[in-house]
């Protein structure tokens, strides 16, 4: 085992991390540690933009995307943060053109800007252009941006290693802590994936930018390492985590692969039809009908699919239509993703419509935090000198259905709050002792992992886990089959406790820490749809048949899901469910997902029926 000593350290080399990591490395001592060499990172495949009220091609100002922030997220937005986000996002651009983003230009020379869903001009009058990008690839050029100043400033990365646990002064996975006391982080357990070695990592300061866990569904944009690592984390070690119910079905996935195909699309002109050819967004938001929020239009696609308006030999799809736009604009705007439709469907998209089907995207939920990015171990104590940023956290600004393009913009204002958080707070704080033994943990569960001779495959165990979260859990969920499917996830997880690798080695062992992820999967499925069966109420990404309204006076508030010994009592219970409609619990002797709640930050913008 090696230890390391660092003022800050930053898990996670996406947008967040190195945002966070120009910040810290500034100030002070700072590593980086990331399970992907930086510029292979999740970031990279965002397409479409990053929304500033910029106002440079329309008319446009930073009340008004809070706004359309706030609504978007189906009012379950914390409207403190959704405003310091938006007021932020100005010059959050203009750090990155500073640094060399090569945005698209307007004929006068200043950044573009393109609409997309739910940014709307003067509180829904018309979609606005709001976000600016870089053709189809924002989030790649952000990536490159952010790792050349990372390199320029000499920011220590430690590539490749696999962060596994997280380390503090106190247990607070019995719940025995009590609220006010202090708790400190001392650093991180990290295995290096080249050697199979563990490492310790010292730290006043730990910054979790790990991203998010789309690989709990089949369908999916994620990269196969979006795996919900902090998430699991920080929730093993007793840290709540917040809103895990809602999560967010991107319209656009190539139908039966789910890879991304911009929303930007849609912004450049590209439109949604059925079978029958029909603009049927038309129907469902009249106002700015295709550029509605992603839960709208995703909602609206899978209905005309369950009415039988479906294209394709099986009508389980809807059509991509771009065959209007002038193939000049479609190669300067959208060069990637069309690519994508012809090498990976072989449709040439300047003569024939694309076909596409909602794919799980984005986790609204996360580790909770402040405006500042501590995290919260309950509705209201930080742990000190940790913090959380990006898709990982959940701060909360995009509440129940993230808006198209606030999330590079989130990385970017939160990455870069929390980076100068943990850097001022490790410029003062003393030092925390490691506890004994560390890395104990991490190498007993290896270890055991490792040495089981024969047992059932990982990927045998993650495949049915996806497929069950896809079959339950998706755009409609009802109580019988979330129900269902909270049965398979405890069956695959004892199942997952008798699996074994193959691969006994130490070196580039993938073949164990896929079975360690499968791991953080399954917690982190399980806390979803837990607090999924428990909102019985349909609002923004998460959408209950049997519960088809917004329910303001029972459930306009976060959840918090903590992983506690069954009845433990959390800070803020949640209200019992009605009789009936319990949930079932655990097996005998597991923990359970306990779950709390945590009030909703209301400024300015009172709760309204949600209309496009
Ligand atoms: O559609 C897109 O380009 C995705 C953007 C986002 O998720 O913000």
């Amino acid at each position: 085992m090696q230890t390391h000593q660092f003022d800050v350290v930053i898990v996670g080399a996406g947008g967040a991390g190195m945002r966070a990591a120009l910040e810290s490395s500034g100030r002070t001592r700072t590593a980086v540690i990331s399970k992907l060499y930086p510029t292979r990172s999740h970031t990279g495949a965002a397409q479409g933009g990053m929304c500033a009220a910029l106002g440079n091609v329309e008319d446009d100002n930073p009340e008004w995307h809070t706004f359309d922030t706030v609504k978007g997220g189906d009012y379950l937005v914390d409207q403190d943060a959704a405003t310091i986000m938006a007021n932020e996002a100005i010059d959050a651009v203009l750090d990155l053109e500073r640094m060399g983003l090569p945005f698209n230009r307007t004929p006068e020379g200043r950044i573009d800007q393109r609409r997309f869903g739910g940014h709307t001009r003067n509180h829904g009058e018309a979609a606005v252009r709001r976000a600016c990008y870089a053709a189809d690839r924002t989030g790649h050029m952000i990536l490159q941006t952010l790792y050349q100043q990372c390199v320029k400033q000499e920011v220590a990365f430690f590539n490749e290693f696999y962060c596994l646990d997280l380390l503090l002064d106190h247990d607070l996975s019995s719940g025995e802590v009590s609220d006010g006391q202090e708790v400190r982080v001392a650093g991180v357990v990290a295995y290096e994936l080249a050697t199979g070695e563990i490492h310790v990592f010292r730290a006043k300061s730990v910054v979790l930018a790990t991203g998010g866990a789309g690989k709990i569904y089949k369908t999916t944009s994620n990269a196969h390492t979006l795996t919900g690592d902090g998430m699991a984390i920080a929730y093993r070690r007793g840290l709540p985590l917040e809103d895990m119910e809602f999560f967010q079905f991107h319209p656009t996935g190539l139908a039966g692969l789910g890879i991304l195909l911009s929303e930007a699309a849609r912004g450049e002109g590209g439109i949604l039809r059925n079978a029958d050819g029909e603009r049927f967004m038309e129907r469902y938001a009249p106002t700015i009908k295709d550029l509605a929020p992603r839960d709208i239009v995703a909602r609206s696609m899978a209905n005309e699919v369950r009415e039988g308006r479906g294209a394709g030999p099986n009508k389980d799809y809807v059509l991509l239509d771009l065959t209007h736009l002038d193939p000049a604009h479609i190669d300067a705007k959208l060069p990637d993703i069309t690519e994508f439709a012809r090498t990976y469907l072989g449709i040439e998209p300047y003569t024939e419509p694309v076909p596409v089907y909602p794919t799980a995207h984005y986790a609204m939920g996360g580790v909770p935090t402040n405006v500042e990015g501590e995290v919260l171990r309950n509705t209201t104590d930080v742990v000190r000198g940790l913090y959380a940023a990006g898709e990982v956290a959940c701060v909360s600004v995009h509440g129940s259905n993230r808006l198209g393009t606030n999330s590079l913009l989130d990385i970017n204002v939160f990455g870069k709050r929390a980076g100068i958080s943990a850097a001022e707070f490790a410029a003062t704080a003393p030092w925390v002792d490691l506890p004994e033994n560390p890395s104990s943990l991490v190498v007993d569960e290896l270890e055991e992992m490792r040495a089981r001779p024969q047992g059932e495959r990982i990927s045998d165990i993650r495949r049915e886990l996806q497929q069950t979260m896809d079959t339950n859990a998706q755009v409609f969920r009802t109580a019988e089959s979330l129900t269902t499917c909270l049965a398979d996830v405890r069956a695959l997880r004892e199942r997952y406790s008798r699996a074994s690798v193959q691969d006994k080695g130490r070196a580039f062992n993938t073949d164990l820490l896929e079975a360690l992820e499968l791991g953080f999967l399954i917690d982190i499925a399980e806390v979803v749809v837990v607090g999924a069966l428990n909102r019985r109420e349909s609002r923004g990404g998460h959408f209950r048949e049997d519960y088809p309204n917004r329910d303001d006076a029972g459930f306009m508030e976060h959840t918090m899901a903590y992983r506690r010994p069954a009845g433990t009592v959390v800070d803020s219970p949640a209200a019992p469910a009605p009789a009936g409609e319990e949930i079932p619990d655990p097996a005998p002797g597991e923990l359970a997902v306990v779950l709390g709640t945590k009030p909703v930050v209301t400024t300015v913008y009172q709760p309204m029926e949600r209309k496009y």
